[in-house]
């Protein structure tokens, strides 16, 4: 694309009928003479966030162009999401609910001739980053946010690889990016930049598999494993719904394999995101937290699989607490049920135990099941592995999401809102994903008259979700806003626009041809 169909594609941005907003960029400016191209359209709220996406895209087309000319530019983004109901269920091999949201990363790129890559971002926080693409990328140091561009990219370098193309033989790019995804806020602004980065590596390359459904599929589930590359052990929720997002729906996405299904958001009311103000950034310590929910539902599956082996004289199909089904293992619902029961314990159990009863030695069971992905081991928690408790959580959570998509497809807004509020005390009291702030944030939205409210994402802060009727919304978020921002965390301001705001579903991650 030239600077010029760009900056003509942005003039359309612009308040209606005007000149558009944006100052000369290369040029002049140019009147919003094309319709707003379809894709943009879908991606937005508009009116609501013209001016803001407008500055945004401004800002990134100046930047962009002095740092690295205007030849080939190309217009890329990729959504952050909310998730309505399935909290860590989808490593578990059970169903999340979110949706794709009008928070987002964007991006120009051009490819380039040799094998570089060079990333900036129009935050400052944020400096450029580059590296060379080589067969295995080595990570900056922990933490960095170049490395989200890196495992974006080394995640589709097996791509290539499968059809012969070595990463001697693939070009670079570079790019400009600029987001309105708050960082650390549980609306994955990581897995955005991650899915962002593999389309411009793949677009530089010439690769069209995110041009169809079943590429996307595929490359959603790439994109999961990639993701593991910064240290999470994360499922693929995050890059699947934005890469597959679809405007005014939310996708139930169950996992292995990978399938989607479009659910209509119910008419008349929004999906409201408030910032809890808690930071939930997934290094160190917040990664250990999350880190350590995985481990406890492995050991919980060996658990269970040594007791099913015992009662049913054969080793069952288990490798995941969400084949704990008829389906899957072949034997009678209710005695899988009645033999989680009985088998795990209330009492958190200690590495020694858990040894015991894996017949192994308490080096080997850690070895086994708590190692992270760079090889250190995961300590024994002080107040031990709650293996009955994370168990709990992850199977009746993928059950109110199956009950949730019931409730929508019949119109039953009490119903959904009463399974978002049991969903968040199941994350608060057996997964312990909680914190007071976003429980604080939670109990006030309810009195504000949300139909439900629940912490959203990864937990251990970041945002909370609710669900208000639509004509409702503006007195909620004042009432929110003044009590927790105000009373709760007692701070001075008064403008809570980017802190609590309703959202709407959009489309997933694309480039502006698409
Ligand atoms: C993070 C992970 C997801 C999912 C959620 C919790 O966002 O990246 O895969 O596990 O936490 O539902």
């Amino acid at each position: 694309m030239t600077l010029q169909q760009w900056e003509e594609a942005l003039g359309s941005l612009g308040s209606a009928g005007s000149a558009g907003l944006l100052g000369p960029i290369g040029g002049t400016t140019r009147p919003a003479a094309e319709p707003l191209p379809g894709y943009f359209a879908s991606s937005y709220d508009l009116p609501a966030d013209r001016e803001r996406i407008s500055a945004r895209y401004q800002r990134i087309t100046r930047a962009h162009v002095e740092r690295f000319g205007d030849a080939g530019i190309v217009a890329a983004r990729a959504p952050g999401r909310i998730n309505l109901i399935g909290e860590h269920t989808d490593y578990n091999g059970l169903p999340v609910f979110p949706m794709a949201i009008n928070r987002d990363i964007a991006a120009l790129f051009s490819p380039r001739a040799d094998h570089r890559i060079v990333i900036q971002n129009t935050n400052s926080a944020f400096p450029e980053r580059g590296f060379e693409i080589t067969a295995s990328i080595p990570p900056f140091k922990t933490g960095d946010w170049g490395n989200y561009c890196k495992a974006g990219v080394q995640g589709i370098l097996g791509h290539f690889a499968e059809s012969g193309k070595g990463a001697e033989g693939l070009r670079g790019f570079q790019a400009t990016i600029g987001g309105d995804i708050p960082a650390a806020a549980g609306m994955s602004s990581s897995s955005a930049l991650v899915v962002l980065s593999a389309l411009m590596f793949l677009s530089a390359n010439g690769s069209e598999l995110n041009k169809t459904a079943a590429g996307k599929l595929e490359l959603a589930e790439l994109l999961a494993r990639a993701e593991w590359y910064v240290g999470t052990q994360g499922g693929g929720m995050d890059q699947a719904i934005s890469l597959m997002g679809r405007p005014g729906q939310a996708l139930k996405i169950d996992f292995y394999p990978l399938e989607v299904r479009p659910v209509p958001l119910p008419a008349g009311y929004r999906v409201v995101v408030s910032n809890s103000l808690v930071q939930a950034a997934k290094t160190a310590d917040a990664l250990d937290k999350y880190n350590r929910r995985p481990i406890e539902c492995r050991l919980a599956v060996a658990v269970l699989k040594r007791a099913l082996a015992a009662r049913y004289r054969r080793e069952l199909p288990l490798t995941l607490l969400g084949d704990l089904s008829e389906e899957v293992l072949g034997v009678p619902q209710g005695e899988i049920d009645a033999l989680a029961d009985a088998t795990l314990h209330e009492q958190a159990y200690t590495l020694a135990e858990l040894a015991g009863i894996l017949e192994t030695s308490p080096e080997e069971t850690s070895r086994r099941y708590c190692t992270r992905r760079d090889g250190t081991v995961f300590p024994e928690p002080e107040d031990g592995f709650k293996l009955r408790q994370r168990f709990r959580h992850v199977v009746e959570e993928g059950r109110r999401v199956e009950r949730s998509v019931e409730a929508l497809e019949a119109g039953d807004i009490d119903r959904f809102g009463g399974l978002m509020n049991d969903s968040h005390a199941s994350c608060r009291d057996l997964y312990e994903i909680s914190c007071p702030e976003l429980d604080a944030l939670v109990a006030i939205s309810r009195e504000a008259g949300a139909v439900g409210a629940r912490l959203t994402g990864a937990g251990f802060g970041g945002c909370a979700i609710s669900l208000v009727a639509e004509e409702g919304v503006e007195a909620f978020v004042q009432k929110v806003g003044e009590a927790y921002y105000g009373g709760y965390l007692k701070r001075g301001d008064r403008d809570f626009a980017s802190l609590i705001f309703p959202c709407i579903a959009v489309a997933g991650a694309g480039t502006l041809a698409d």
